[in-house]
């Protein structure tokens, strides 16, 4: 393992100024639709820490930023659906505009879990804002209004993703090489 992350990457999917530049489309519409409203954002710890820190600071409002930690049970690397609340939200969701924001959907399973389980707390409305998705979350039942890429089914890090809890920081999304799994 090299000390400069980047260098274990295979290939960059999107760079600084093409995540920030598409976020910034994202926060013109989110701008738009919520004119007038105020609203909640809500963060799926861990990997979504990057995507809130630059979407918040992007609009031009006063928002509420608050988070939960989730994990999904599964066998290896797949997800089962079942999903365990790690740290629940301090904000009471009655009659809010909530936004969840994350960093990617995958399988949809979290998502589908987590929209259902906040629409149960009676928001005035539930939305989601991913920055990545993959084809086969697309597939899953779960509405996301607002994307920032579809991405293809390889294994990606960086700007909040994760392999072995490393990787969170590059400021790139990128495939890692093959040296890092072997
Ligand atoms: C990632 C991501 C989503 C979830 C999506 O989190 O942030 O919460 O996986 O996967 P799914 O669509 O297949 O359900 P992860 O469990 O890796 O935790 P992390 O955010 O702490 O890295």
């Amino acid at each position: 393992m090299h000390v400069e992350g980047d260098l274990d990457l295979d290939q960059t999917l999107y760079t600084e100024e093409q995540i920030v530049t598409r976020l910034k489309e994202m926060e013109t519409q989110i701008q738009t639709d919520y004119e007038g409203k105020y609203l909640l954002l809500v963060g799926v710890l861990k990997g979504a820490v990057m995507v809130m820190a630059d979407l918040a600071r992007s609009l031009d409002r006063h928002v509420e930023m608050d988070w939960m930690a989730v994990s999904s049970y599964g066998s290896g690397t797949q997800s089962s659906g079942v999903v365990r609340i790690l740290k629940d939200l301090d904000t009471d969701l009655n009659d809010r505009h909530v936004l969840i924001v994350e960093d990617i959907i995958d399988t949809g399973l979290t998502l589908s879990w987590l929209i259902t389980n906040l629409r149960s707390r009676g928001p005035a409305s539930v939305e989601i804002a991913t920055l990545l998705r993959k084809p086969e979350a697309q597939r899953m039942d779960v509405e996301v209004k607002y994307v920032g890429f579809d991405i293809p089914n390889a294994f990606v890090v960086g700007y909040g993703l994760d392999y072995n809890e490393r990787y969170r920081n590059l400021r790139c999304i990128g495939t890692l090489s093959p040296h890092v799994y072997s």
